[in-house]
């Protein structure tokens, strides 16, 4: 029976078209040409988790064709960050990535990507600069120059990103929306592990203490959306109350804002959104509730 699956495993490996070398940006171009009807985009930076195949399962169920690439891409790094020990997996991801209904896989080297002195995208000068944008300063000029790039090389009808990483969807969907790109930006839920932990390639670089230590940061979100149902709105009171479940922990920001990240005094369902970050450790881990 394992037998069998170890075939199929690399039958499927086999079939999965993927793009790797140099000239890749060509051979993508190529590939993208022949595709005809609706195509899906999930980009991604590798070591992907049950989060990244959620998305390329609801990109196979919403396309015709489904494009992933895999991209650890230096410029959303800041010196001194885990760009060099970021987790790397690419036989694992090729694997999933097919089994999740990928049609084609683009691992570009980074000078396939990059060139010099070029243009870049500049995150906007107030929300990409304000929570992870505040504590990672030109992170989201990073981001939204990759992802930029990678819309323009795979010409997508839809792209889909997840909702954990809250503030990179609204900057990449405001980007969409103001330099009038033709992709529909989907937004997909963030998926937890059963005791609550978001998913997200970096608890990989937790130990067994620091996991459960991290349970923290969805435990505060809970304890918020508990006050909330319990007819509480003030920020400053759900904050407080975060903000004690999270005290064991190094906290960056617990943040209460509308959907386009401004500071909100109160709580609006439907239209409020609540991020936390802090340090485990070594490991920064973010989260967030849409109310
Ligand atoms: O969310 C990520 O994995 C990355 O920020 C993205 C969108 C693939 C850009 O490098």
């Amino acid at each position: 029976m394992v037998q069998w699956r170890r075939v199929f495993a690399i039958i499927a490996v086999k079939a999965l078209k993927a793009v790797r070398s140099v000239e890749s940006v060509a051979e993508l171009l190529a590939a993208r040409s022949e595709m005809s009807g609706s195509v899906g985009f999930v980009p991604t930076m590798g070591a992907l988790h049950a989060g990244h195949m959620s998305l390329i399962r609801q990109a196979h169920e919403e396309n015709d064709q489904v494009i992933v690439s895999i991209f650890v891409n230096p410029t959303q790094f800041l010196p001194g960050e885990d760009f060099e020990r970021y987790p790397r997996k690419e036989q694992a991801d090729r694997l999933l990535c097919k089994s999740a209904g990928c049609d084609l896989l683009f691992l570009p080297p980074i000078e396939a990507i990059y060139g010099a002195d070029e243009p870049v995208v500049k995150a906007p000068a107030v929300s990409g600069y304000i929570l992870e944008g505040h504590e990672r300063p030109g992170h989201f000029d990073g981001v939204l120059t990759v992802v930029l790039k990678l819309l323009g090389l795979t010409r997508p009808t839809r792209a889909y990103f997840g909702k954990k990483d809250a503030q990179q969807l609204i900057l990449i969907r405001q980007m969409a929306d103001r330099f009038f790109l033709p992709t529909e930006i989907i937004a997909a839920e963030t998926l937890r592990q059963k005791d609550g932990l978001a998913l997200s390639s970096r608890n990989e670089y937790l130990s067994d203490t620091q996991r459960t230590e991290a349970l923290k940061i969805s435990q505060s979100l809970f304890e918020a959306s508990r006050l909330i149902k319990q007819g509480r709105s003030e920020s400053a009171a759900i904050e407080a109350a975060m903000r004690q479940v999270l005290a064991p922990l190094a906290i960056d920001y617990v943040a209460i804002t509308d959907r386009a990240l401004r500071p909100i005094d109160a709580i609006v369902k439907g239209e409020s959104l609540i991020l936390v970050a802090a340090r485990v450790g070594g490991v920064r881990l973010i989260d967030n509730m849409w109310v």
